[in-house]
């Protein structure tokens, strides 16, 4: 009657509820197995596995070496240094010499007669720094310096505005070299030409100290501390006043303590000092009935240290 022939015909379900193994094989178990161990594997040495897919890269040298500053005191640089002023150093005057014949000496002429190839057609004609007569700022160092500053107006003298005080004062030094001018006083540098042009204005610099020199001088510090400690302590424990005592019979470590105390609570006031000791005594070298102090001991063990300390320092 019914050709079609049912599923249940060909797999007898009840007997593959019994042998599920006839259905897949032992070849899906044994796959189904390799899975299960490496994924157990994997889990188990994923730190190794994620290490060794990092990319490796090559650190450059230089990244692990310090970078060491030199010893420099802080403060503010002179723009320019005063002393120079007074006192020019030949260097100092050979650069204004340099800056003389490539800025000046067009006009004013390679040895200051005002004879340079472009002035000639100038009027006024460029000053002549070897004659005393027509100046209209005049010869002095300040007055030469405003020259330069501010120019001369409806002149060919232009302001130099961009020469820094430094070049222009190294000119100005040079142009000296020419003939005898108006001495120079400390009131005119000071009183005139820093009090006008604030030349020893300069920028200020921070202090900067050495990598290397600052960890010695916290490990010179610090052993400077642990010795004065370790002698507190023991002059501490050699004393039998009943103030001593009090403090030994709530000390577990003495000479830390009076190491803490020299760096943190010697500078504290009283009710500092007793936070400070009550919020966690055992760190500092105290046994925790510390906190069991009354006021009136903590008071004498304050004023106890505090006699010690000043005696030992000093
Ligand atoms: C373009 C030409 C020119 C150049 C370049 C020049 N000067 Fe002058 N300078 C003049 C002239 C012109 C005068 C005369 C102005 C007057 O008599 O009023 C003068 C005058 C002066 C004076 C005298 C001011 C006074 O009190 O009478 C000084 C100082 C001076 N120059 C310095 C310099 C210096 C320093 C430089 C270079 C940085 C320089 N000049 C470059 C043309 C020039």
């Amino acid at each position: 009657m019914n050709d079609k022939r049912k599923i249940e015909d060909e797999i007898d379900f009840k007997d593959l509820l019994r042998d599920p193994i006839r259905l897949y094989g032992w070849f899906y178990l044994i796959v189904f197995v390799i899975i299960l161990l490496g994924g157990i594997y994997y889990v188990k040495h994923l730190d190794v596995i994620t290490i060794n897919s990092m990319p490796q890269v090559i650190i450059p040298v230089d990244s692990t070496k310090n970078i060491e500053v030199e010893l420099k005191k802080g403060g503010v640089k002179p723009a320019m240094d005063l002393d120079l002023v007074k006192n020019p150093t030949p260097e100092f005057i050979a650069k204004g010499k340099e800056l003389f014949v490539s800025t000046c000496s067009s006009c004013h002429g390679q040895d200051g007669k005002g004879n340079g190839p472009a002035g000639g057609a100038l009027n006024p004609k460029p000053r002549n720094f070897h004659s005393k007569d027509g100046w209209v700022n005049g010869r002095s160092l300040f007055e030469m310096y405003k020259s330069i500053n501010d120019g001369i107006k409806g002149t060919g003298m232009s302001a130099y505005e961009y020469l820094p005080p430094s070049d222009r004062i190294a000119i100005i030094q040079y142009i000296r070299t020419f003939t005898d001018f108006p001495k120079i006083t400390d009131e005119e540098i000071l009183m005139e030409l820093d009090f006008t042009y604030n030349l020893s204005a300069g920028t200020a610099t921070p202090n900067q100290i050495p990598v290397k020199m600052a960890l010695d001088n916290i490990v010179d510090e610090s052993k400077e501390i642990l010795k004065k400690s370790s002698s507190i302590a023991e002059f501490i424990e050699n004393d039998q006043s009943p103030e001593a005592s009090l403090l030994k019979s709530v000390t577990s470590n003495l000479k830390r303590f009076m190491n803490v105390y020299i760096v943190a609570l010697s500078k504290q006031d009283f009710d500092n000092f007793t936070q400070k000791l009550i919020y966690d005594p055992i760190s500092l070298g105290l046994k925790s009935s510390a906190i069991r102090l009354s006021k009136t001991q903590l008071r004498s063990i304050y004023t106890y240290l505090g006699k010690v300390y000043q005696r030992k320092i000093s």
